[in-house]
């Protein structure tokens, strides 16, 4: 049983994540009230648990729109190897119940990911997080820190932290994305 969870950690690993782990996913606390509109628009990576799709890319942006059927387009664009590298995805609000759970995928082969907006302030920050359980036993974890602006005060950062932190995520996979390349691109 253990062997096969390794194994499809491992083609989960190489796919997409790397901060695989054991055991199942932390029940983690969503922000109250979200509110879709006031969340579009363009928002700055400044931290992520590295993930090999986004590997090595700086100055990683993300600009969410809403698309006519409902659901939000999502546009990431960053560099890699000085080359500009674009995806485009498809989220929409998965949870009934809770419009902070939303579900995204990047290609339409894809399943779809969770994606879960644990606060935001719609301004200056949003801490997402998505974790998907591998029958409790394993898990494959991906959080990102985006911001209105392109960079992120210590006090701030500080601050959504420890908002990973109360929600069982631990943050010392947090790694810091390059945004060097001006408040245009
Ligand atoms: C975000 O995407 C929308 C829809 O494609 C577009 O109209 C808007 O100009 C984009 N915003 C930025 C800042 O790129
Ligand atoms: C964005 O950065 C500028 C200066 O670089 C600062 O004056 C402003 O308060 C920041 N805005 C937010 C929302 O953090």
């Amino acid at each position: 049983m253990i062997k096969s969870i390794l194994v499809v950690l491992a083609c989960f690993t190489s796919a997409f994540a790397q901060v695989p782990g054991f055991g199942g996913c932390p029940s983690s606390n969503t922000v109250a009230n979200f509110d879709i509109d006031r969340y579009l628009g363009k928002w700055y990576e400044v931290y992520k648990f590295p993930n090999l799709f986004q590997s090595g890319q700086t100055c990683v942006t993300a600009n969410y729109s809403l698309k006519a059927d409902g659901h939000i387009k999502v546009y990431n664009q960053g560099f890699s190897d000085g080359k500009r590298v674009f995806a485009e995805g498809d989220a929409y609000i998965s949870d009934k119940a809770d419009a902070s759970k939303l579900s995204l995928r990047f290609t339409n082969a894809a399943p779809y990911g969770h994606y879960w907006v644990l606060d935001t302030d719609y301004t200056s920050y949003t801490a997402v997080f998505s974790c998907e359980s591998l029958g409790g036993l394993a898990r494959i974890e991906f959080a990102w820190i985006l911001t209105r602006n392109n960079t992120i005060s210590d006090s701030l950062k500080q601050k959504v932290f420890q908002i990973f932190e109360k929600n069982g995520v631990p943050t010392k996979s947090l790694t810091k994305t390059t945004q060097n390349c001006g408040k245009d691109v």
